[in-house]
């Protein structure tokens, strides 16, 4: 008995040290990029649960330099801090960190990857982000995109005007964009204080707090199994919840489908298939059936609305810290569009208001960290080894706030981007990198760049917009999670502008 157990002992620990000298040896192979000492797989800690996890990758990139290893929990991860080793990793290295790391919340997300925006990069994906690009591009022919935003933005506006005392603009904005999305996925027009909405806004609210918590099954993985926590259940029921309201939808449009109607998003992703479908494109149907087409609208809706409503709340919190600024927009707008409501045609004319979004992209942070990437072969970055399956990680804010690229880059400044006739430079900044680039750049840039330049022009054409009586213009802002930074609660007062 005692020579098995000692046997068993033995065994155990030549076991040990077998694969510790297999992962030292393994590591060895690879020159990797520098980072601070952390205690093996509690990794750092103190980053990971860090609010602020945007500021802390800075602060080590200070040390460390623009690439810098780190450990989430077991998980080695690489972050990215300057716009030079961004642009080599997901421009000039091609596909190679093109991939999505295997989370399990990003599982639950996208259903077992069946989505475009977490799904491992993969002939699949491929098809499917392909499909999914060319629904969105028909929606932006002809002027189906300038026409929702007018009609919508009309509705919230004269309810805004209505408004006799001070009010939080987030409560309107946070509709406005869902009944925008709404209409872009579904083709529905619905009533400004409708019950459906303002169920999946409340939907959309609790899961991004869940998300911006962070779950334990993240970083333990069999948790999930063992004894998922509170949170991570919550989540998961949210999640089937909303996959539940698209997939209706969706269903709905496919009984109702007539090859010949393009009513909405929904239309537009059946018709790509059907068009597959006509050209024998095998490959396209055998992979695109009804539940990718549901996860690609729910990715729409996801990746879509979060992002515009934060942009559009920075863009008028910054307006009303700075009036000349927002007096300078409305000039623009009344010398280029005049009483006419804005639209696609004078969408190169205003470089000011475009000078104040771009300007609004950069510094109200909304995509923080962005979405991890994942390496899915061995590759280099700035001259270090990154090893197959390694997380690679974005630090956008970091790219928005670096002094190498930024004059006083917390200063709100539109000049920035415009040349000395007061126009867009043909070029942008370097390191104004809101919708990332390369294979994953964010498919929706084509149509957010519109969508909320018209939005501000509607707004800024309509009103007036000040701080309350008495309010100090101070710069505050909370950290949702993911380094997403947010204003700080805040009410605006409106007044209508004369002949508009
Ligand atoms: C201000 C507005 C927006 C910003 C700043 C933004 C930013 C981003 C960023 C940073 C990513 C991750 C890119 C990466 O992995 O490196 C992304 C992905 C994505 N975005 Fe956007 N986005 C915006 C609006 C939209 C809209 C309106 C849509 C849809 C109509 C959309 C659809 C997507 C999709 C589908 C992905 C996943 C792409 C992929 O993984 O291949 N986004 N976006």
């Amino acid at each position: 008995m005692m020579i098995l157990s000692l046997n068993t002992q033995t065994v155990l620990a030549g076991l040990a040290i077998g694969l510790l000298v297999y992962y030292v040896i393994k590591r060895m192979r690879y020159r990797l990029p520098p980072g601070p000492w952390c205690i093996p797989l509690v990794g750092h800690y103190k980053v990971y649960t860090a609010a602020d996890i945007h500021k802390k990758f800075y602060e080590i990139s200070k040390v460390y330099g623009p690439v810098v290893r780190l450990s989430f929990g077991p998980i080695p991860v690489i972050v990215l801090n300057d716009i030079e080793v961004v642009l080599e990793a997901m421009v000039k290295k091609k596909a190679d960190f093109a991939g999505r790391p295997k989370i399990k919340s990003g599982e639950v997300f996208s259903g077992g990857s069946k989505d475009i925006a977490l799904s491992n990069y993969s002939p699949t994906w491929k098809c499917h982000r392909r499909v999914a690009g060319k629904a969105l591009r028909y929606y932006l022919q002809g002027d189906l995109l300038e026409q929702m935003i007018q009609d919508n933005m009309n509705k919230f506006l004269d309810e805004m005007a209505r408004e006799k005392d001070s009010f939080a603009f987030k409560d309107y904005v946070d509709l406005m964009v869902f009944h925008q999305l709404y209409t872009i996925c579904f083709g529905e027009k619905r009533p400004v204080d409708d019950e459906e909405v303002k169920a999946i806004l409340q939907l959309d609210t609790e899961l991004n707090d869940y998300l911006a918590k962070g779950f334990l099954e993240d970083i333990i993985p069999y948790m999930e199994r063992i004894y998922p926590t509170r949170q991570w259940q919550m989540f998961v029921n949210k999640m089937k919840q909303f996959f539940n309201f698209i997939r209706e939808k969706f269903i709905q449009h496919k009984d109702t489908f007539d090859t010949g109607v393009r009513r909405d998003f929904i239309d537009s992703m059946l018709i790509a298939r059907q068009e597959a479908e006509n050209e024998g494109d095998e490959a396209v149907l055998e992979k695109l059936d009804d539940a990718y087409l549901i996860h690609t609208v729910a990715d729409i809706f996801l990746a879509g609305v979060d992002t515009t409503r934060f942009t559009m709340d920075w863009f008028v919190y910054f307006m009303t810290r700075f009036p000349d600024i927002q007096s300078k927009c409305q000039e623009e707008i009344d010398r280029e569009v005049g009483s006419e409501r804005p639209s696609m045609k004078h969408r190169n004319k205003l470089h000011f208001l475009e000078a104040c979004m771009f300007e609004t992209m950069r510094l109200g942070g909304v995509v923080g960290i962005g979405v991890p990437h994942m390496s899915i072969c061995d590759s280099q970055i700035g001259g270090y080894d990154i090893p197959k399956s390694t997380m690679v990680i974005i630090n956008h804010w970091g790219l928005h706030h670096d002094p190498k690229y930024w004059k006083d880059p917390e200063t709100f400044d539109p000049y920035r981007y415009l040349d000395e006739n007061g126009e867009m430079k043909p070029a942008k900044p370097d390191s104004w990198l809101p919708f990332s680039a390369g294979r994953r750049v964010c498919l929706g840039e084509a149509v957010a760049k519109p969508e909320i330049l018209l939005m501000c022009a509607n707004l800024l054409q309509r009103f007036d917009i000040r701080l309350p009586d008495g309010v100090k213009p101070n710069l505050e802002y909370h950290i949702l999670g993911f380094g997403v930074e947010l204003p700080s609660e805040y009410k605006i007062v409106v007044q209508e502008r004369i002949g508009n």
